[in-house]
């Protein structure tokens, strides 16, 4: 049983002498662009341009009422105000996984040389994380919105996978939640009807974040090429449930009560919204595409990513 928990979970301690210079030359590349392209949001986002009431903070079509009868009965206002609730909530769980993810890259340069230029690189990503999530917690901030957070059980579950995680977990799970949030923030940094604070934040990120997206994926081949039967159920599993949690703590109910409506109704409603469902699975497209080849999508966690609204 000790046995089965270790192969289950344990990071590969020693990585195959033959991968190591193709991994050099990747974070030798990574390290160059970051040097070149690098922000620091404290100075690079204009924090104290005005806020227009009447600007939308995300494209209407990706509110989670969007396409409702609900949508339809709330006034101009409240639907600009739903927009700016629903990016702080989304900010939170960007915080909340990025946190997740600084932990689980450190544990992974723990088990490694840190004079290997990946390693370095895995060190400079943490430090990108670190960055953009004090950049989500200044933007919740300076929206005036709470910090919605994920909810209890989700925080607690999140300790545990960070804990347990092995690499296919650790970098498939960063592939997934990023995607999520960079196709929002893609769309978002283009479109010049948004608020100036949202545009800048989701540019940075998305910029910052390309590089991370390319890493993670490439470990993420890696690591499942090592992968046995029983480990590729588990981790399946495992992801399965990891989406399902992420995707569906996106937009918290309290948001709903801060324009005024009730949280348990326009939660349900969100929860059916076939507009909503079509966004999140858009934005999931590419990730679960890749997840698809790479044999992370079976029977085991089909039916979590469809309770997810990800997958038809
Ligand atoms: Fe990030
Ligand atoms: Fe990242």
């Amino acid at each position: 049983m000790a046995r089965l928990i270790l192969v289950m979970t344990s990071a590969t301690l020693v990585d195959r002498p033959s991968e190591t210079p193709d991994r050099e030359r990747q974070g030798e590349r990574l390290l160059r662009s970051s040097a070149k392209l690098s922000f620091n949001p404290t100075v690079d986002v204009e924090w104290d341009a005005e806020q227009r009431p009447d600007v939308f903070y995300a494209p209407p079509a990706f509110s989670s009422l969007y396409g409702t009868g609900l949508w339809e009965e709330m006034s101009e206002a409240q639907r600009v105000q739903l927009t700016k609730h629903e990016v702080a909530s989304i900010a939170s769980v960007g915080i909340w996984f990025e946190e997740i993810l600084m932990q689980m890259l450190l544990r992974y340069a723990y088990d490694r040389d840190l004079t290997r230029k990946d390693i370095q690189w895995t060190l400079t990503e943490i430090a990108d994380e670190c960055r953009h999530s004090i950049m989500f917690a200044t933007m919740i901030k300076t929206l005036d919105a709470p910090n919605y957070g994920v909810g209890r059980l989700s925080h607690e579950l999140g300790r545990f996978f960070k804990t347990i995680s092995n690499n296919v977990l650790t970098f498939a799970g960063t592939m997934y939640v990023e995607e999520i949030l960079d196709s929002f923030q893609r769309d978002a940094m283009d479109d010049e009807s948004l608020q100036p604070i949202v545009r800048q934040v989701s540019r940075i990120h998305v910029i910052e974040e390309a590089r991370h997206i390319g890493f993670a994926r490439e470990e993420s081949l890696r690591a499942l090429a090592k992968t046995g039967r029983l480990r590729r159920t588990y981790n399946r599993l495992m992801m399965g449930l990891l989406i399902r949690r992420s995707t569906n703590a996106l937009i918290h109910p309290d948001v709903y009560a801060q324009v005024g409506l009730d949280p348990k109704q326009a939660a349900k409603v969100a929860r059916k919204n076939p507009h909503w469902k079509a966004t999140k699975a858009r934005a999931a497209k590419s990730v679960l595409a890749f997840f698809d080849e790479c044999g992370l999508i079976g029977p085991e966690n089909r039916w979590l990513l469809r309770n997810a609204g990800v997958l038809a």
